[in-house]
């Protein structure tokens, strides 16, 4: 890696993964599929399509028309993920992994966000698949939020820690859980707390909100995710988590389009449309942390290591310079989707 302590104007670093993607599927999947093959050389990619993808073969399938759809010359591996539901039977999960298929399942709690409604409510109905995941070495990606409505939206993952998290690794020892997008300072400690079957990711844009963000002074549709964003002191522990450099944490960047025409409506859909200016993004908080020399960790092999896989081989360089623009929208057959805007100016670009 290169780079100087007080003002670096270029960063070239092991090309970058992205562990949590969202590219969904036909006429969105087209559109936003170079955004991401752009910079990064592998993600993994989310499964809660309509219908979910549930077996083996849905996620071959799914990985087929990823591929089908990259742009000609692009080098851009997808690495997929099984849909867990209550009726998943742990034998296909297990011939899914032994086939290379799949590379995590994900556990959504039936409600918790977009497209979760075939996932999870009792928890107890899906303990054979995990025990067979622990057996095996399958690591289970959790989208950590609880859904009782008596629950405050800003503490369903604090919660969901203790009440769901927390009871399903005591009983299954040897699992490999990733806590998805994490946003909170009791997730960063909950992850520290952890062995080295315990990692988190971040995302791009939790590193840049805080609810007021979302909220103070018109209420801003584009900046509204799951799980939503917290107070500001939750923000700060997920820069000082990201920028530690610590092996548990990795980024995944959850970049999750909409159209916007289903964002800015009366009940707008959640999810932030990041990979058009993540890698810019991330240099822009790194420098302010002053961590530019842990970039690389958090972005190309700290995900790698954990998930057993070596770093990719080629790099990508940052460079400073004047305020960087980039595409307000996409266009997409399905209609616009808006780019992640944080607000403040961004120096950093990727050279081409
Ligand atoms: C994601 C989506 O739109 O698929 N939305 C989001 O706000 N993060 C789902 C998810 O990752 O929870
Ligand atoms: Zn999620
Ligand atoms: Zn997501």
């Amino acid at each position: 890696m290169v780079y100087a302590a007080i003002m670096t104007q270029r960063l070239t670093l092991l090309r970058p993964d992205d562990w949590h993607l969202h590219l969904r599927d036909g006429a969105l999947l087209q559109a936003v599929l170079p955004e991401s093959a752009r910079h990064f050389a592998r993600a993994l990619i989310m499964p809660n399509l309509v219908p979910p993808v549930v077996t083996a073969a849905q996620a071959a399938a799914y990985r087929d028309r990823i591929l089908a759809t990259l742009p000609t010359g692009a080098a851009f591996l997808p690495m997929m993920t099984l849909y867990l539901t209550e009726t998943t039977d742990p034998a296909d999960v297990a011939a899914a992994h032994a086939g290379g298929v799949v590379t995590a399942v994900k556990l959504y709690p039936a409600g918790a966000t977009t497209n979760s409604q075939s996932g999870v409510t009792d928890f107890g109905r899906v303990r054979p698949v995990l025990e067979k995941m622990a057996e095996i070495g399958l690591p289970l990606c959790v989208h950590g939020e609880v859904t009782d409505p008596a629950v405050d939206i800003f503490d369903r993952e604090a919660v969901f820690i203790d009440r769901v998290l927390d009871p399903i690794r005591r009983a299954t020892p040897g699992l490999r859980v990733v806590m998805e997008h994490i946003t909170t300072a009791e997730g960063v400690a909950y992850v520290r707390s952890g062995g080295r079957d315990l990692g988190a990711t971040i995302t791009t844009h939790h590193l840049f909100l805080n609810r007021n963000h979302i909220l103070a002074g018109g209420i801003r549709p584009h900046y509204y995710c799951l799980p939503v964003a917290k107070r500001e002191s939750h923000r700060q522990a997920l820069r000082e988590a990201a920028t530690s450099g610590e092996a548990r944490f990795f980024l995944g960047t959850d970049s999750a389009p909409h159209p916007d025409h289903l964002k800015e409506q009366a009940c707008g859909c959640a999810g932030c449309f990041t990979a058009t200016n993540t890698m810019p993004l991330l240099a822009h908080v790194f420098e302010e942390c002053g961590a530019l020399n842990r970039l690389e960790a958090f972005t190309s092999r700290n995900g790698a290591a954990f998930y057993g896989k070596a770093p990719n081989d080629g790099t990508l360089t940052l460079v400073r310079g004047d305020a960087v623009t980039w595409p307000a929208k996409i266009e997409t057959a399905a209609g616009p989707v808006t780019v992640f805007d944080p607000g403040c100016a961004v120096h950093w670009r990727v050279e081409p």
